[in-house]
């Protein structure tokens, strides 16, 4: 199995936590796009979506599928999504698609987060993939120095700018042993919009395609 089909396996296997007539929070990212598929195949059974990216709004319209604003939305029942890594206490990095705020907002307001990966997202400790941060353009500076005082080697992702319009900077050789107590400590730097740690709100399902099927962490 190619890494693209544990992808796609887990992406279909999240359609079983997809309840009839509900909105569903649909996440960005390539296990996200097969995930945006499998759901045009049932969208006459569910409401429509809200999104977290301009890219899957687009994808998800494309298909057929109405999109909502969220603050239109009382109740999320679901929110699919990838990760870039994930633990065993389904802590994670996101943001690899620079996402990472929307996606965290939407995750925020659903009852549960159904994480779609591939077996290679598992690790046993975050920080081998560099730590996304959304920062407000003319902060950018000031927080990378502050950046290097908590240890990580900041980089400038050239060339992006969020759906909210705003940069990346990507943390590199951080080991990440409490990842909730970094997640606070970087949302604390004035000028972060908020950072791609999921772990104050983690996965409550892991779906995981491996070469022997989709495996549940629950
Ligand atoms: C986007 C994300 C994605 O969920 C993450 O990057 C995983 O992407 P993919 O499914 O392409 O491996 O957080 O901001």
């Amino acid at each position: 199995m190619t890494q693209d089909d544990k992808k796609k396996a887990a992406a279909n296997s999240a359609l079983q936590y997809i309840q009839q007539n509900s909105i569903v929070g649909v996440g960005t990212g390539s296990t996200v796009v097969h995930f945006i598929n499998a759901l045009a195949s049932i969208k006459h059974d569910i409401v429509g979506a809200v999104s977290s990216s301009e890219d899957s709004t687009k994808r998800l319209k494309a298909l057929g599928i109405e999109v909502f604003d969220l603050n239109s939305v009382d109740n999320l029942d679901v929110y699919v999504d990838g990760a870039d890594e994930i633990t065993k206490h389904k802590h994670m990095i996101k943001g690899g698609g620079a996402a990472l705020t929307r996606e965290k907002i939407i995750a925020a307001v659903a009852k549960k987060f159904v994480c779609i990966i591939d077996d290679s997202k598992q690790v046993p400790v975050l920080g081998d993939f560099a730590l996304p941060v959304e920062v407000i353009p003319m902060a950018r500076s000031y927080v990378a120095r502050e950046l290097l005082k908590l240890g990580g080697d900041p980089v400038y992702r050239q060339g992006i700018t969020t759906d909210n319009g705003n940069v990346i900077l990507d943390v590199h050789n951080l080991k990440i042993l409490n990842p909730v107590e970094l997640e606070k400590q970087i949302n604390g730097i004035v000028g972060v919009v908020t950072n791609g740690l999921f772990a104050h709100r983690g996965a409550d399902v892991v779906l995981v395609g491996t070469d022997s099927g989709v495996t549940t962490i629950e």
